[in-house]
């Protein structure tokens, strides 16, 4: 088809416009759906027009393709290492040497942060990636380019025409590591135990569809021809002109006339250190010049033109005196280390967390014991490892029951966590609330966090059942509601009465049990006491449900915290008998549509007309009720609603899908 190939490169360049002012530049332009949207329909023409498919599409960042093995491969020139300085002090020696090495000429320096991560050379030619290698000894090292790609702050394309090499550190911001490793919580997996560790693992990862979920960064620090030569004549200007190719390039960097400027830097950044995104270990003071850098040259292990300032280590070591449980709002418990006292760079810590028993297991940790810890940002302090076995030590048990509520403690096969499964523990029940009047749940518009917040501090719901007796004047005596949004909320409640027993189930928040299952498990017994007193091997009997669920669903109606929530539900009138429909009306009865945006084959009429046809609505602006936002090109405010309410978004593909008569 003529046209197509123009098409999809000018995709392909808003893209990767909009990619680098997202990843590298921090200032998205467009909203994630409105991304989303544009990367569907270049996968799109990519699949009708495989032949067109290049590598340095945006596209291939998802990753997919597995590395065949690991393939080695040689650096350039040597990739070294740096030179520590411990104090200022060092610092001023490194300056005093490296002014006689230049005998007396003027020269600059460029202090860098020296971000935690693992160094990785990537190499362009033809304005494209061509291969990343990681440092391996310096001399040769692992060829990770299909991993190297899916680093969406890592341009696959460059407008330079010219061969060159760039160093700089993959790194995983705090955020990305602190997520990751809940993830593997939750998998029974190990935690990785720093940012750093969690870099390298998925970086060389086998499976590059992995590499792409773990949320890596590229920061460019080093510019270099093909021979291993310079390119500009400052180190300054290189960092520049990377940065123009599209390169993320620190930009808390400076130029200093003297050390002293680059000491006042090191220290402005030790005292910003913990604010910052991502983790630093030091300061990379660099002199700025390149024939000047020559002129000093290299010793065996390292350039005569660079030394690394070092921060002094956020660890200490300390006593294990206690391991007390918290409850977190989903019921989990966590193990937290009580310590005798210690500073660590200038901060007394007495508490670390533990995570889970796997953790305390991994470390081999009891209590009594000697530990090293350690303090990142503002999160509460790690234990690292265990320096010395204390000469009376006990293991730590995590209880059997809740320490808040005396509710019964479970953890899952397959889990980290411990869990209290009392619905009506303190620690849970806002969760809990919030779970109830979501969306996909009971519904209850206007029941929003800081009303949940207030409504369990001031004891006005002690249990999720509570918020069918509230009157309006009690939620109207509330902070920031008036009259009239505090009747609204109260009608919003009770017209909540009305959802029918799947959602009634959905809402006790049973663990596996989802909207699907729920509405399986209705079907199958008709009534939540026929479900609630079902043995597990009953249970099984329905759809879809296997031993886990089966075991999950009966131990929730075992525990009588929740059989007690059970009966005052049933006092406020939900409904807990299930009429099975037969099917009536089109397939979208009861869904509202809202349009926006031009789809690239339907006009706006005949869309409302499929969807009408089907049983639908079509509404005409986005509110709580909007079922489905249909989005096309240049889709504006609405699609932004959408995803603000969190309403799912479908191109026009995924309408013709859900229009689509299913199998079932
Ligand atoms: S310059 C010859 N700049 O620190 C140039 N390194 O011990 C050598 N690092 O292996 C590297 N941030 O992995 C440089 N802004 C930065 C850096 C940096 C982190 C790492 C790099 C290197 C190690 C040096």
């Amino acid at each position: 088809m003529p046209g197509t190939s123009s098409e999809i490169e000018d995709l392909r360049t808003q893209l990767r416009h909009h990619e680098h002012q997202y990843y590298v530049l921090d200032a998205p332009q467009i909203t994630d759906a409105e991304y989303d949207v544009l990367m569907r329909q270049l996968q799109k023409l990519e699949a009708e027009n495989p032949d067109l498919v290049t590598a340095d599409s945006p596209t291939q960042r998802v990753g997919g393709k597995p590395r065949e093995g690991v393939a080695k491969a040689a650096h350039s020139s040597a990739m070294l290492s740096l030179d520590n300085a411990l104090d200022e002090m060092e610092l001023r020696a490194f300056d005093a040497r490296v002014r006689e090495l230049l005998g007396g000429a003027a020269y600059r320096y460029v202090a860098e942060l020296k971000m935690d991560g693992l160094s990785l050379a990537t190499r362009y030619r033809e304005n494209t990636l061509q291969q990343a290698i990681t440092r391996g000894d310096g001399s040769i090292g692992e060829d990770v380019t299909e991993n190297a790609r899916t680093i969406r702050s890592l341009p696959l394309r460059v407008t330079a025409e010219r061969t060159f090499e760039v160093r700089g550190e993959v790194i995983m911001a705090r955020k990305a590591f602190e997520r990751l490793n809940t993830e593997r919580d939750a998998q029974s997996l190990p935690r990785f135990a720093n940012p750093r560790n969690a870099a390298a693992g998925s970086l060389r990862m086998l499976e590059t569809s992995v590499t792409a979920s773990r949320r890596l960064d590229y920061y460019a620090y080093f510019l270099l021809d093909e021979t291993g030569g310079p390119i500009f004549d400052s180190h300054w200007e290189s960092l520049d002109w990377l940065a123009a190719q599209g390169f993320q390039v620190n930009r808390r960097r400076r130029l200093c006339d003297t050390v002293e400027d680059a000491i006042r830097f090191c220290q402005e950044f030790d005292a910003e250190r913990d604010n910052l995104p991502y983790e630093i270990d030091g300061v990379v003071i660099k002199v700025d010049s390149i024939p000047q850098q020559r002129q000093l040259g290299y010793t065996a292990k390292a350039p005569r033109w660079a030394i690394a300032f070092k921060y002094a280590a956020r660890q200490a070591e300390t006593e294990v005196l206690d391991v007390l449980v918290q409850v977190g709002r989903t019921g989990a418990l966590t193990p937290v280390a009580v310590l005798a006292p210690q500073v660590v760079s200038g901060v007394t810590v007495s508490r670390a967390t533990l995570h889970n028993e796997d953790e305390i297991a991994r470390l081999g940790l009891q209590i009594g014991d000697r530990v090293l810890v350690e303090r990142s940002g503002d999160v509460i302090p790690k234990v690292v490892r265990v320096t010395q076995e204390g000469e009376v030590r006990r293991p730590f048990v995590m209880p059997t029951e809740c320490p808040v509520c005396g509710g019964r403690v479970v953890r899952e096969e397959g889990e980290a966590a411990s869990r209290c499964i009392n619905l009506n523990c303190p620690a849970r029940l806002k969760e809990s609330i919030r779970h109830f009047a979501s969306r996909g749940v009971m519904a209850i518009d206007g029941l929003g966090d800081v009303l949940i917040d207030q409504l369990v501090e001031q004891g006005l719901v002690k249990s999720v059942s509570d918020i069918y007796a509230l009157t309006p004047e009690q939620v109207a005596a509330l902070e920031r509601m008036g009259a009239k949004s505090a009747t609204n909320l109260v009608e919003n409640i009770a017209a909540s009465r009305k959802m029918p027993l799947p959602r009634v189930l959905g809402a006790l928040g049973i663990r596996f049990v989802g909207e699907r299952t729920a509405e399986l498990l209705a079907d199958e017994f008709g009534s939540l006491d026929r479900i609630a007193g079902a043995s597990p091997e009953e249970l099984q009997g329905a759809q879809e449900v296997g031993p886990k669920v089966a075991e999950s669903i009966s131990a929730f109606f075992r525990e009588p915290h929740n059989a007690d929530l059970v009966e005052r539900l049933r006092l406020a009138g939900l409904k807990f008998d299930h009429v099975v429909k037969k099917k009536e009306g089109g397939k979208l009865k009861g869904l509202t549509f809202v349009l926006t945006g031009t789809l690239p084959t339907l006009s706006r009429d005949e869309a409302k007309k499929r969807i009408e046809d089907a049983g639908g609505k079509v509404a005409g602006s986005v509110s709580g009720k909007t079922s489905y936002v249909v989005a096309g090109e240049e889709a504006g405010s609405k699609l932004e609603k959408a995803v603000s309410l969190g309403i799912p978004i479908l191109d026009e593909a995924g309408l013709n899908g859900i229009l689509e008569p299913s199998n079932t």
